[in-house]
């Protein structure tokens, strides 16, 4: 997701599972061959598997940056066609090339011929009136038979005139049953399904029908309801950082990135739903100005750590206030 999964994000979330799948924010292959490539292709502490997202629609531009991108140690090339974004429209990619099939399917081919690693789509169940189930199932056929066997599926339509990003996330209908049916008629593809799932127990029901759930919002949002993702999901159940170690880490690594700033933004949302929530908040956006440096990150950090330690002593068991953002979160570490 566009400036959320940079590096830093990364780095908390494999702090807390070693097997769930990573992506990058999308990436425009013409800035990566063209632009501060060392920029984009950084990592954070977050081994594991790790897909680069690129964003384009030529060919060439595409191919060298996979090749860049495996270079650089990714693990999976995805292909964006399903982002509605007007400038995206223009550049033409993203969803608007789901009514061309056979041009994802060529940029697929053109890709697969260069990287070792999968070459997978992120796509929506369609796009303005290219919305029936058959378009669909038209879609993925042509783009698997050129070698694409992993699709992530958006469950909602695009709709590319009159609607912003934000409002083609929650506008159109989630019709998950269309990702199902299409997962029930190749079971010789792989389908992660995604939108609007908020959480573990959201997810789990979803991989009777599919192979996989890829998480968004939720994830940015309240990125500690995941920890449990590794062992209710992969079965390996380590130990998970109590939520001090895990800002303590995130202040090292933010010092050790040169881009404390930044690791303060990864942090923001990882008290949502405990009490103390907002004067965290307060704190750690005090160290998201580039100039408040290392130390205004360890500052926040130590400061956002005592306001969360005083509101939980000085709460009765079991009550909620309006700063737990209601949700349910019972088992942070
Ligand atoms: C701020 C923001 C940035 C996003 N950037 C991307 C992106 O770069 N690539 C992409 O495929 N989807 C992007 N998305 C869409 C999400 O990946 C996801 O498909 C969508 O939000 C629905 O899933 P969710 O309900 O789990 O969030 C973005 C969403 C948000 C909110």
């Amino acid at each position: 997701m566009m400036e959320r999964t940079d590096r830093h994000f990364r780095t908390l979330f494999r702090l807390m599972s070693r097997h769930a799948r990573l992506t990058t924010e999308m990436i425009h292959a013409g800035a990566l061959v063209h632009g501060d490539a060392r920029r984009f292709l950084a990592h954070g502490q977050d081994p594991g598997a790790t897909a680069i997202q690129l964003g384009g629609d030529k060919a060439e531009d595409l191919a060298l940056a996979s090749r860049m991108a495996v270079d650089a140690g990714y693990d999976e090339v995805n292909l964006n066609v399903g982002c509605p974004s007007e400038r995206v429209q223009q550049g033409r990619f993203g969803a608007i090339l789901m009514r061309e099939p056979h041009v994802v399917a060529d940029l697929v081919a053109h890709l697969r011929a260069v990287v070792a690693v999968p070459v997978t789509v992120k796509h929506r169940i369609g796009v303005d009136d290219f919305d029936a189930v058959e378009d669909l199932f038209a879609f993925v056929d042509i783009v698997a038979a050129a070698g694409c066997d992993r699709f992530i599926v958006h469950a909602r339509k695009a709709i590319l005139c009159g609607l912003s990003p934000a409002e083609n996330r929650t506008i159109p209908p989630l019709r998950y049953a269309d990702v199902y049916a299409l997962a029930a008629r190749r079971p010789d593809l792989a389908f992660e399904i995604n939108g609007g799932i908020a959480d573990l127990p959201a997810a789990t029901p979803h991989l009777n029908h599919v192979d996989g759930v890829m998480v968004g919002r939720a994830a940015w949002d309240r990125p500690l309801s995941f920890t449990a993702v590794d062992s209710d999901l992969y079965g390996d159940h380590h130990e998970i950082p109590k939520l001090a170690d895990l800002a303590e880490m995130m202040g090292a690594w933010g010092a050790a990135s040169g881009e404390p700033h930044r690791a303060a933004r990864a942090l923001l949302n990882v008290t949502t739903g405990l009490p103390g929530a907002r004067a965290w908040r307060q704190h750690l956006t005090d160290a998201l100005r580039p100039a408040t440096g290392v130390d205004g990150l360890l500052v926040g950090i130590r400061d956002g750590l005592r306001a969360v330690e005083a509101a939980s002593n000085g709460r009765p068991k079991g009550r909620r206030t309006s700063d737990d953002g209601g949700h349910p979160y019972p088992s942070v570490p």
